[in-house]
């Protein structure tokens, strides 16, 4: 102990891969515990971008152990390409840096395939997927079909079970998808492939994590995607398959809920959405252009424009409910420098009636009107601002009062993509401890 948990708290993309890589200086371990490469992780260090997809952000640290935990699927032709280009930029991985849980579920090709085809099918009603078989890879693991690491150590006994369900993800592909089948070869070479590099990899998270934890070491887990997105609680349909909650950090690493000590929600200062799905607070195109353009709001993994929105207060206590979030971290402040005025949703009116959380159906989401509140704006450029109370008197009473708003406090700014730029209030303790920065002068 201690232990920290890192979640998105909107739609994902919020710079949770920057705060992750940020509290890593302080952990001993690094934990993915939902998704897949339908993530996408940007770290700026040096002015060196990193792009991360599976592998946890902790691995820019050399003292960190990084594991991928039971709950998330992984691609394995897309996790050697990735660990092929860290070792590429100089970085160590080894299995003594870097453990695959046994018992995490594969993505294999005829699970992209099924995710194109049925977004293909779906025209107009289509989820937006970022079309890396996500879906379909939990949806074999609710099945109890799916493929998982452990696999890879019985390769006879995998190469019948395969034979035998892909004649049936065919059959589905063709028959119910309109769509192309996929070849026996190209899914089994993609096993052997991983069989072979991935093997030395794959171990116990579950026990190495329950150790780690019981002997006192510090342990980041790491989420992927946002609150909203969450397979039941997020805007559903529009919404990914796994667990994106804070709650997913024990059932996607095998450890006991008692170990989760602190929960920090990450939101940016404005929201974004990638993919379909109503979105109360966007903002009007000339806006959100701005914002857009500002803030690279383009899809790390799809290159996909991002939909921009005002900060949405209602969503977040939503997220702050759902994760019980102790504490936030507002990034992007820098995005936002230069507007007059800045608005953030505090109200959802339905059909004439005030209503105080997300409504379950995407309809009702639809019909929705935001009111707003209206915050001074800031013209700060920030460089070289690394302390609390060197922030502009705006965006400090921003913060201050958007915690208040939604209920939990925000101790953490972030005001540009570089470690550098990461700025913590006195109200920080639990992570200043955690990442060992001194109080305040
Ligand atoms: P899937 O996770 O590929 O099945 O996509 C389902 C929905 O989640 C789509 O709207 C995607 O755009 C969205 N999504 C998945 N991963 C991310 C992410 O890392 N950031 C933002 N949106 C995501």
């Amino acid at each position: 102990m201690p232990s920290l948990v890192v979640i998105g708290a909107q739609w994902g993309d919020e710079g949770k891969g920057k705060l992750v890589d940020y509290l890593t200086s302080g952990a001993d371990w690094v934990a993915r515990f939902q998704g897949g490469n339908n993530a996408g992780h940007t770290l700026v260090v040096d002015g060196i971008k990193t792009k991360l997809q599976l592998v946890p952000s902790g691995i820019l640290r050399e003292q960190t152990r990084c594991v991928i935990g039971a709950g998330v699927v992984v691609d394995p032709t897309v996790l050697l390409a990735e660990m092929g280009s860290l070792r590429g930029a100089g970085l160590t991985l080894s299995p003594e840096r870097l453990t695959i849980d046994r018992d995490a579920h594969l993505i294999l090709p005829y699970h992209v395939a099924i995710d194109l085809a049925r977004e293909a099918k779906a025209g107009k009603n289509k989820i937006g997927t970022t079309g890396r078989g996500i879906g379909p890879a939990y949806e074999d693991r609710a099945a109890r079909c799916g493929v998982r690491f452990a696999d890879l150590f019985a390769l006879p006994e995998l190469k019948e079970r395969l034979t035998d369900l892909l004649k049936q993800k065919n059959d589905y592909l063709t028959k119910v998808l309109g769509g192309e089948p996929v070849d026996f070869a190209l899914v089994w070479s993609a096993v052997e492939t991983a069989a072979r590099e991935l093997r030395p990899y794959t171990g116990n998270v579950s026990l190495l994590l329950d150790g780690a934890l019981k002997s006192g070491a510090k342990v980041v887990f790491e989420g992927a995607q946002g609150t909203l997105l969450d397979q039941t609680h997020g805007t559903v349909p529009f919404v990914t398959s796994s667990h994106t909650v804070a709650g997913a950090a024990t059932t996607g690493c095998g450890v006991g809920a008692k170990y989760l000590d602190h929960v920090l929600g990450v939101a940016k200062a404005y929201c974004t959405r990638v993919g379909s799905g109503p979105f109360p607070t966007i903002m009007e195109e000339s806006v959100a252009h701005q914002v857009r353009e500002k803030g690279a709001e383009y899809g790390t993994v799809t290159g996909r424009p991002r939909a921009c929105g005002w900060f949405d207060a209602v969503a977040m206590r939503r997220a702050v409910r759902l994760n019980g979030i102790d504490s936030v971290a507002i990034t992007k402040l820098d995005v936002l420098s230069g507007f007059d005025k800045i608005k953030v949703c505090v109200k959802y009116v339905l059909d004439g009636r005030e209503i105080d959380d997300v409504p379950s159906l995407a309809s009702e989401v639809d019909r929705i009107k935001p009111h707003y509140i209206e915050f001074d704006g800031w013209q700060s450029d920030f460089a070289g601002v690394k302390k609390w109370h060197h922030l502009p008197a705006e965006v400090r009473f921003y913060l201050t009062t958007v915690g208040e708003i939604i209920g939990a406090p925000v101790t953490i700014a972030s005001v540009g993509a570089e470690r550098e730029s990461t700025i913590f209030s006195s109200g920080a303790s639990f992570v200043r401890n955690f990442v060992q920065i001194p109080e305040e002068a």
